[in-house]
């Protein structure tokens, strides 16, 4: 298994992948969303092997996580000796080395030139839990403020600042109480529907929080922290205009409002650059971080202004959160990325950005490409006049480009992602965008 290309062998799926299904079917949570029928037995760098020997050019890694691509030889030795060594102590009641050394990387390589502090979990979600209660214990308030079509996580805090989907909360409530939602900039749509195009940092959504929300339901003296994507991720993949994180940072520092952002899905080199906020040159106080940070093992990082980190024993911990395991993965995982995969995020980025540019004139039904190195999104629509989302044509993409041997996901209303390992070369890159263009002219007949 160690082509480059993938090659479909039977029929999707596959007689043995269809016995995981009926199993799955019995067992599994139907809450799951599968948008096709892959069943993974391996992997390998961008290839993924399914269980009846079909391979498949990997450009979801398991939804932005595995950065440094399938089973990396680095990564897998460095959890293989740790495995050998210690797996489990829980850091929250002893102590190793690799929980202290991964925290003075990550003090090193996060936004802002002041001490910092780490507090470690499992998850994204357990990496924004941790961020909210630090910001309230602080600050001693409760608003919180976030962001329409975010993405934070499942648990019932993160939850409260989701609001991407209504199935997501539907049924679930009440969640956290002093939650505020507020427009998040869309050059290509804006939410206000003050700029006739998109939002360009200068409509209604630029004012919003401090002219609606402070001055009718959340006085800005009672508001604990801001919480924002710096790239919306889950929401449709979108790149807000320039000024945009500058504007919340000036806005937190009159208020003094804490500004957390959640580079779970952006960060980790992702977009060309360490993190997604490095594009505009804006430190949060507090960065939450998490998928492609171990390349695949279970880890959430919360990184705190160190001054913030007021809180006393007991008052926060995890007892699985920053395991030796994970920790080993994920120091050899910011070697390489350091070493050379942002390099690559941004190099392939801007290869993949500047030919699907040709894609809207060529396409009716693409609306819009957008996005930042590794972290890519084609949104399709009805029309391009008026830039209604067309869901429906997604699905049959991605669902043919499956049967082409590409895996993709989707993201907001009617977006493909592209978020391969940052691994990905321009071959590769080649071969998906023939696939995806081949499925987009299929689906425009
Ligand atoms: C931006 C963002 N934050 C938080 C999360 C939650 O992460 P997890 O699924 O690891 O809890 C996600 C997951 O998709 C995400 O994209």
């Amino acid at each position: 298994m160690n082509e480059r290309l993938p090659r479909i062998k039977t029929a999707l799926p596959g007689p043995e992948a269809q016995k995981v299904l009926a199993l799955d079917r019995q067992y599994v949570s139907p809450s799951y969303t599968r948008d096709y029928p892959l069943v993974a037995e391996r992997g390998r760098g961008m290839i993924v092997e399914d269980v009846d020997g079909n391979t498949f050019l990997d450009f979801a890694a398991g939804i932005a996580v595995v950065s440094t691509g399938h089973c990396h030889p680095d990564v897998s030795r460095a959890i293989q000796q740790q495995a050998e060594t210690l797996i489990h102590m829980s850091g929250t009641d002893f102590y190793y080395p690799l929980l202290a050394r991964l925290a003075e990387k990550m003090a090193q390589i996060t936004p802002g030139a002041f001490p910092k502090k780490v507090v470690f979990g499992n998850s994204g979600t357990e990496a924004i839990e941790a961020a909210v209660k630090i910001a309230r214990y602080y600050t001693r308030r409760q608003r919180l403020i976030a962001f329409f079509n975010s993405f934070h996580g499942r648990t019932c805090g993160s939850l409260s600042l989701t609001a991407s989907k209504a199935a997501q909360r539907r049924g679930f409530g009440p969640l956290l109480a002093g939650v505020h939602h507020a427009p998040y900039p869309n050059p290509y749509r804006c939410p206000m529907g003050d700029a006739p195009g998109g939002c360009d940092g200068a409509c209604g959504c630029r004012d919003y929080i401090e002219q609606r929300l402070f001055r009718t339901v959340a006085p800005p003296e009672e508001v604990a922290a801001i919480i924002v994507e710096p790239i919306q991720g889950e929401g449709g993949y979108v790149v807000p205009p320039p000024g945009f994180l500058a504007r919340l940072r000036e806005i937190a520092d009159r208020y003094g409002i804490v500004l957390i952002f959640d580079e779970v899905q952006c960060g980790m080199g992702r977009t060309g650059k360490m993190w997604a906020s490095d594009h505009w040159g804006v430190a949060p106080d507090i960065v939450c971080v998490a998928k492609g940070i171990a390349s695949g093992l279970p880890l959430g990082v919360t990184v705190a202004r160190a001054d913030l980190m007021n809180w006393g024993p007991g008052a926060h911990a995890s007892t699985f959160g920053g395991n030796p395991v994970c920790c080993a993965a994920a120091l050899e995982t910011i070697r390489l990325l350091e070493e050379k995969y942002i390099a690559n995020a941004a190099r392939v980025g801007e290869y993949l950005l500047a030919r699907l540019a040709e894609w809207p004139a060529r396409h009716r039904l693409v609306g819009d490409v957008r996005g930042k190195g590794l972290m890519i999104g084609i949104e399709l629509v009805r029309s391009q006049r008026t830039r209604e989302p067309n869901p429906e044509a997604r699905q049959r993409v991605i669902e043919r480009a499956f049967h082409q041997g590409l895996l993709v996901l989707g993201c907001g209303d009617s977006t493909i992602r592209l978020m391969p390992p940052l691994i990905v070369e321009p071959d590769q890159a080649d071969f998906a965008l023939e696939v995806l263009e081949r499925c987009v002219s299929e689906a425009e007949n």
